[in-house]
């Protein structure tokens, strides 16, 4: 027989395990940023797939697989919840994950991201841009459709935002350069015509929230530029707060990376895994352990 001292016991043991997270690289510290901003007492175990990345470009199967087998890595290693930092692992796989692991909530970036567009739009149109297999999925699409029914939506792949944010291009001309060749098409030109323009647009992929002034710089003045990190941040603490696993303290108190308050896990090269997980996490790693793991 289960007594109440025992359920409490173990929640209060749940409530100890760290918020697992995983990406197909570096891209989903930019969740983990926000993450760890908003859930201070939290620790955090990440996974970056970096021997198979990138996702965006694979076809969906393959995607599901890879992202089930991170999925239960983490869920092996201990976790009270799971992220899928992931745009492109999100919209290909999210069913499925929660599916291989009825015992917790698992939780996606492609809702909070629809969920930021919608709060944001005035006019109703709205332009998502990510990887490949993001837009193929049309995940994005149908999240801001079934919140918004009458939304008018461009959906666009922009593959090499992913390749530039990895080599450190954030801004300058051939950032600004990459932006007006994919974005001209829906900002830039339609403006030149008198046509209406989005006004609210979705980096809808973990890596393009880095080339912000970039993009920003490119479609101009009036148009809101939004992305999932924030809002998947704030889901978290709500439904950790709902379940009673939110802890009342923890190592993570003050921002600089303490021992123990964040643990990373990656598939290949832990230096590159560190030097680049610094550009995305905007703080140096050293103080955490990155383990190399096979998935
Ligand atoms: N993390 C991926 C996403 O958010 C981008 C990188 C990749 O293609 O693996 O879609």
């Amino acid at each position: 027989m289960i007594t109440t001292q025992g359920i409490s016991s173990s929640l209060s043991a749940r409530r100890e395990l760290p918020i697992g997270l995983f990406d197909s690289g570096v891209g989903g510290m930019t969740v983990l940023r926000a993450m760890r901003e908003q859930l201070p007492n939290e620790s955090f175990l990440y996974l970056g797939d970096t021997a198979r990345m990138p996702y965006g470009t694979k076809g969906v199967e393959t995607v599901q697989r890879y992202a089930l087998e991170a999925a239960g890595k983490l869920v092996e290693r201990g976790v009270k919840l799971l992220v899928i930092a992931c745009n492109t692992a999100t919209a290909a796989a999210l069913p499925l994950i929660q599916a291989a692991h009825p015992d917790i909530d698992v939780v996606g970036v492609v809702e909070p991201g629809a969920e930021a567009a919608c709060r944001a739009t005035k006019s109703g149109y709205i332009a998502v841009i990510a990887t490949s297999g993001t837009i193929r999925g049309r995940a994005y699409e149908e999240a801001i459709l079934r919140r918004m029914p009458d939304a008018r939506i461009s959906a666009l792949a922009c593959p090499l935002f992913v390749s530039m944010a990895e080599d450190g291009l954030l801004e300058g001309p051939l950032a600004e350069g990459l932006a007006a060749r994919y974005l001209d098409a829906i900002f830039r030109n339609p403006r030149e015509q008198g046509l209406e323009v989005p006004d609210t647009l979705v980096l809808a992929c973990t890596h393009f929230p880095l080339l912000r002034s970039a993009i920003a710089h490119v479609v101009g003045e009036g148009v809101t530029l939004v992305d999932s990190a924030g809002n998947t941040a704030r889901n978290v603490r709500r439904l950790l707060q709902e379940k009673h696993l939110a802890r009342g303290s923890g190592p993570n108190v003050g921002m600089p990376l303490c021992p123990g308050s964040v643990r990373f896990l990656t598939t290949d090269d832990v230096p590159r895994f560190t030097r680049m997980g610094e550009l995305f996490l905007g703080i140096p790693l050293a103080p955490c352990t990155v383990e190399l793991v096979t998935l």
